[in-house]
């Protein structure tokens, strides 16, 4: 398939466009590098450096580059900086996907899959989540989410669109062979920085909630592998031959696990301490995020080849090993 990944030079988006090639298909990217990293990608994939919004230029490529398939990972994801700039998050989550869902739809290219999140689920009353669990996000980065969500639906009823939306939980790791891997420039992910503090390239890590309801006292979470996540985009190829079909999966391992837990990952498998402080609970952290994802095991044989903290920490700490300044 010629396959349009938007935020192909992003963290999901780099390590899709290599399970796109290991696939035998045929990856181009949009980027506006606001986040991406050129080096993140093989410089023969071609990368063009545009603005997602910008439908003269999305329409062009699609026209040029004959694709059949567009997949959607650019987004500004900071869930704080999206409450205290709720307009920054609405245009570039909302406003652009929709042009470049209007883009698609001149252009007649009518499949796509999109990068949802478990932010949509708010805080949920019951664990593991399943997709049919109520959605109500608690901030505007899960509510941009969920806006397009809905856009997608109305699209595929009245313009046969078919789409698969995919509702991550937290994505970790790195490609095994520890060329590419998460890069954020700032970095908010609890695995960086746990290594970064190990490391010294940070200060001490700082642990939010000790008094949580879970077995240690911190938060639990669905950690699941960058290049598990990537190959669900392309085995749900098959189902989107299907005019109008409207799918949504959750991809997580369906395995909670704690912040310290986490650190006692990074700290067995760099052979290094992680320093960490605690702070109290943050506002709107639920105790306990993780998913039910039988749907995509279910129905696209769906598998996770990375189903432990260990593994997915050390493909991580490989990275970071080898490019300890990321991509600069
Ligand atoms: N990382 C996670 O744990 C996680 C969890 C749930 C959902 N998601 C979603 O997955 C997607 C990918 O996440 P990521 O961690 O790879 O993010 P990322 O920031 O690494 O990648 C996003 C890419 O999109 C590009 N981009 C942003 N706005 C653009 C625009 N207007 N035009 C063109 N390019 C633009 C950035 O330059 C970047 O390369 C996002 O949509 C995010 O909301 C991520």
């Amino acid at each position: 398939m010629n396959v349009l990944v938007v935020g192909g030079a992003g963290y999901i988006g780099s390590h899709c466009v290599r399970q796109l090639l290991a696939a035998g298909h045929n990856p181009v990217v949009l980027d506006n590098l606001v986040f991406g990293h050129r080096a993140a990608l093989s410089p023969a994939i071609r990368l063009y450096e545009a603005n997602l919004g910008d439908e003269a230029a999305v329409g062009k490529i699609l026209k040029d580059e004959k694709i059949e398939v567009v997949m959607h990972f650019a987004a500004f994801a900071y869930v704080g900086e999206s409450v205290s700039d709720p307009l920054k998050y609405y245009f570039n989550n909302v406003v652009a996907t929709l042009h470049l869902l209007r883009a698609m739809l001149a252009a007649g290219v009518k499949k796509f899959i999109f990068s949802s999140t478990c932010a949509t689920y708010g805080i949920p009353r019951e664990m593991p989540i399943v997709e049919s669990s109520p959605q109500a996000p608690i901030n505007p980065y899960g509510q941009s989410k969920l806006d397009v969500e809905n856009a997608l639906k109305s699209l595929a009823h009245a313009h046969g669109l078919s789409f698969a939306t995919f509702r991550y939980f937290n994505a970790a790791g790195a490609a095994e062979d520890g060329t590419i891997g998460e890069a954020h420039d700032p970095e908010t992910h609890l695995i960086p920085l746990a290594i970064d503090a190990a490391t010294g390239r940070r200060p001490a890590l700082q642990i939010f909630g000790t008094d949580y309801p879970t077995p240690d006292g911190t938060c639990l979470r669905d950690y699941v592998h960058v290049d598990d996540l990537s190959r669900a985009h392309i085995a749900v190829f098959p189902k989107l031959e299907t005019p109008g079909a409207a799918l949504f999966y959750n991809l997580g391992t369906g395995r909670p696990t704690s912040v310290l837990e986490v650190i006692q990952a990074v700290e067995k498998v760099s052979g290094r301490k992680v320093p960490y402080t605690t702070a109290p609970r943050r506002a709107g952290d639920p105790p306990a995020l993780y998913a039910d994802s039988s749907k995509a095991v279910r129905e696209l044989g769906w598998t996770v080849r990375f189903p432990g903290i260990n593994e997915i920490v050390a493909t991580a700490w490989a990275w970071h090993a080898a490019r300890p300044a990321g991509y600069r």
